[in-house]
């Protein structure tokens, strides 16, 4: 039977059962959502199922945005608000910018509006969250590319970027497994999977950055609080300075890294 915009308390209850921690505000986002009874029970099955709600509902809310995320593409987590701080915290005037590993954008967008950028744009190798990006960013006339790393930027940017944001896969390949289904299941394992230690992606760009950052330019990365260490380590061989920043309350790890003059 189709669950009508009335049946709310039915509602709360199934997703509470099925283990929605915040099943009040999400019965509310999910009512909203749907135009009809039916869409409503459909996306409340599907909830249930295990899809994650922003897919669902086709947005996430970060750092007070509503950033448009389409399905397989990663969900925005609210502990990336430290990354895009601290990189706003060390982009000097007019910086050239560079979300690299953008998935939807979330950073670049954020960014739009906390820089006064001279240059920004977006790049991922998946083309589905480059889709995904373009949707959010093209608004804004900042571009998407697609590709590996820094091969998708064009080369005359090359020593020049400013401020390069990566949030770039850092999970273990090991430790996957062990991640809650939502992620596991239904964002693309190019957006979770780190390597052997996590830090197989973050070596490329901490490499990739030392090129292509001006001297004096910032890398900024998230990773784990047990990854920080090995990340220096990683960062300072690739000639970088870095400073590792942490918010217990985000439960988030980042570390900016500058380009010595
Ligand atoms: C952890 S998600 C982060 C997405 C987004 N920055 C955010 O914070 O919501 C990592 C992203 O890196 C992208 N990615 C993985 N390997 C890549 C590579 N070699 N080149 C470019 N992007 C890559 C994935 O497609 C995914 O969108």
């Amino acid at each position: 039977m189709a669950l009508s915009h009335s049946d709310r308390p039915a509602l709360v209850q199934r997703l509470r059962a099925a283990g929605c921690v915040y099943a009040e505000d999400e019965a509310d986002l999910l009512i909203a959502a749907a135009d009809s009874a039916a869409a409503l029970t459909d996306l409340v099955d599907r909830r249930v199922a295990g899809q994650p709600l922003e897919h669902l509902l086709g947005w996430a809310e970060f750092c007070g945005l509503r950033v448009a995320v389409d399905p397989g593409v990663f969900v925005p987590r609210g502990r990336t608000a430290l990354l895009v701080a601290a990189a706003a915290a060390v982009a000097g005037p007019a910086p050239a910018v560079l979300d690299l590993c953008c998935g939807s954008g979330a950073a670049a967008l954020v960014l739009h509006g906390r820089l006064a950028p001279r240059w920004l744009a977006a790049a991922d190798i998946d083309p589905v969250a480059v889709a995904c990006a373009r949707r959010n960013l093209a608004p804004l006339g900042v571009p998407v590319y697609q590709g590996d790393l820094f091969a998708a930027v064009p080369e005359q940017w090359r020593g020049r970027l400013d401020l390069v944001v990566a949030n770039a896969p850092y999970v273990p390949s090991g430790a996957v497994a062990l991640m809650p289904a939502e992620a596991r299941l239904h964002e693309a394992l190019v957006a979770l999977d780190g390597g052997v230690d996590g830090l197989a992606v973050l070596r490329r760009v901490a490499a990739g950055a030392a090129e292509w950052l001006a001297p004096g330019g910032h890398l900024a990365v998230e990773a784990s609080a047990g990854q920080a260490e090995a990340l220096c380590a990683v960062l300072a061989g690739a000639g970088l300075v870095p400073t590792v920043v942490h918010d217990e309350d985000l439960d988030a790890t980042a570390v900016t890294a500058r380009r010595p003059a």
